[in-house]
């Protein structure tokens, strides 16, 4: 399947529903304290969507090849949980670093993005690798625009983070977004300028680079869905829904409380 091109009608539908993603990230940041669950967290996000927003959460019951389906309606990852941590009943606490990811459906399309929360006071070094990543996200971000290429997207991100010590997760990328949750292209977060499909106006995908502390490799739980750093290092992501213009790009996933750029 060809990278689809976005009709005007379906862009306007996925501002909608990034806005309303934007807006769970905005709404759950004042229930992120230490002593709160990662179960009450989902359980909060779960019932604005469905009873407010009147949308639906992507992640319940999705179940991609060989995947067991997904038991809850976001993806919370704790300090050196790297993706798609299950909410559960263990409580946060203080000095805890956490994405939430979410993605919503509203009227047939997808908005997708996460941010990193601190739990009271993080320690400098998790900070550091929290603004690095968000910087990094950016640095992929501004690279698009017709006629560049996904290379320079990976490109930008793995020369900013990997001098500064921190590795990329390798077997997860951005992706292409839509009707369907994970479409193509598939958005690697490292690479070679010039290099992999050129980008056209119209083309709507993730950036979502996961920045690990220590070494880039990952090991799957026995949960079948939370993915961890193999060192134990801490890992942060931040992730946006990008619709590509010929004169650079839309941030879809906005709303009033998203973080300005870098
Ligand atoms: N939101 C994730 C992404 O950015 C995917 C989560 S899949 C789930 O692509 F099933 F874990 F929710
Ligand atoms: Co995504
Ligand atoms: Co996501």
């Amino acid at each position: 399947m060809p990278v689809s091109i976005k009709t005007p009608q379906e862009i306007e539908k996925m501002r909608v529903a990034g806005r309303l993603t934007s807006e769970v990230l905005d709404y759950i940041g004042p229930f992120v304290k230490a002593g709160v669950t990662t179960n009450e967290l989902d359980r909060l996000c779960h019932e604005l969507i469905v009873n407010v927003q009147h949308a639906i959460p992507a992640p319940l019951n999705y179940a991609p090849g060989g995947h067991t389906p997904y038991p809850k309606s976001i993806c919370t990852s704790i300090n050196h949980q790297i993706c798609h941590g299950v909410p559960g009943e263990k409580a946060l606490k203080n000095g805890d670093i956490v994405n939430i990811d979410i993605t919503v459906i509203k009227d047939g399309y997808h908005g997708d993005s996460s941010r990193m929360y601190y739990v009271g006071e993080p320690s400098i070094q998790a900070r550091r690798l929290c603004e690095t990543t968000y910087q990094a996200m950016w640095r992929g971000i501004n690279k698009v625009k017709a006629g560049a290429y996904l290379g320079d997207i990976g490109y930008a991100i793995q020369s900013f983070v990997e001098p500064l010590g921190y590795s990329v997760v390798r077997e997860f990328c951005g992706h292409g977004i839509g009707a369907k949750f994970h479409e193509e292209p598939q958005v690697l977060h490292y690479g070679r300028p010039k290099t992999g499909l050129k980008l056209e106006a119209g083309m709507v995908f993730t950036i979502e680079p996961m920045i690990n502390a220590g070494k880039k490799e990952i090991k799957q739980l026995n949960d079948g869905w939370t993915v961890v750093t193999r060192d134990h290092s801490l890992s942060a992501q931040y992730e946006h829904t990008i619709l590509v213009t010929d004169t650079g790009f839309e941030v879809l996933t906005v709303s009033a409380g998203t973080p300005p750029p870098p």
